[in-house]
């Protein structure tokens, strides 16, 4: 299946726009897209007791979850910050779970055009997942 990775880092860019971050005031995207080629969106939510924040990578997976969608291809991630944001350990550690073939596109949100590429695995190698 061919990746269109500039719509699924648009569709993050337009995401981000839904952040709520009163307190960074650092706004984040994610889009996830399944093999299907459904895109499920997400940003950032903040909380006054800081450490319940939930990343953008995670409000977009757990919807997509509970929307009932699996089989996850890749998933891209925009905020303004060089480079783009590189997901957090607790978000690598949810879609090695859930999304572990996925490729990971990350981009500056004031440079979309400049995306890199990562795969979960290489971004959390020997992840600890329980077999069923
Ligand atoms: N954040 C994300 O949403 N995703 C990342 O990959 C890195 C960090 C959020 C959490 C918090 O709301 C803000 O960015 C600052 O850490």
């Amino acid at each position: 299946m061919k990746i269109n990775s500039r719509n699924l880092v648009n569709a993050a860019a337009k995401a981000r726009e839904g952040s709520v971050s009163p307190y960074s005031k650092f706004k984040v995207g994610a889009a996830l897209l399944t093999a299907a080629g459904e895109i499920s969106t997400g940003a950032n939510v903040e909380s006054a007791s800081y450490g319940l924040t939930c990343c953008a990578e995670r409000v977009a997976l757990f919807g997509a979850l509970t929307a009932g969608k699996r089989d996850f291809v890749a998933i891209a991630v925009v905020a303004r910050c060089e480079g783009g944001p590189m997901p957090c350990g607790a978000c690598r550690q949810l879609l090695a779970e859930y999304a572990p073939d996925a490729k990971v596109f990350v981009a500056d949100s004031g440079d979309v055009k400049k995306i890199r590429e990562f795969t979960v695995k290489e971004l959390l190698p020997k992840a600890f997942v329980i077999v069923p």
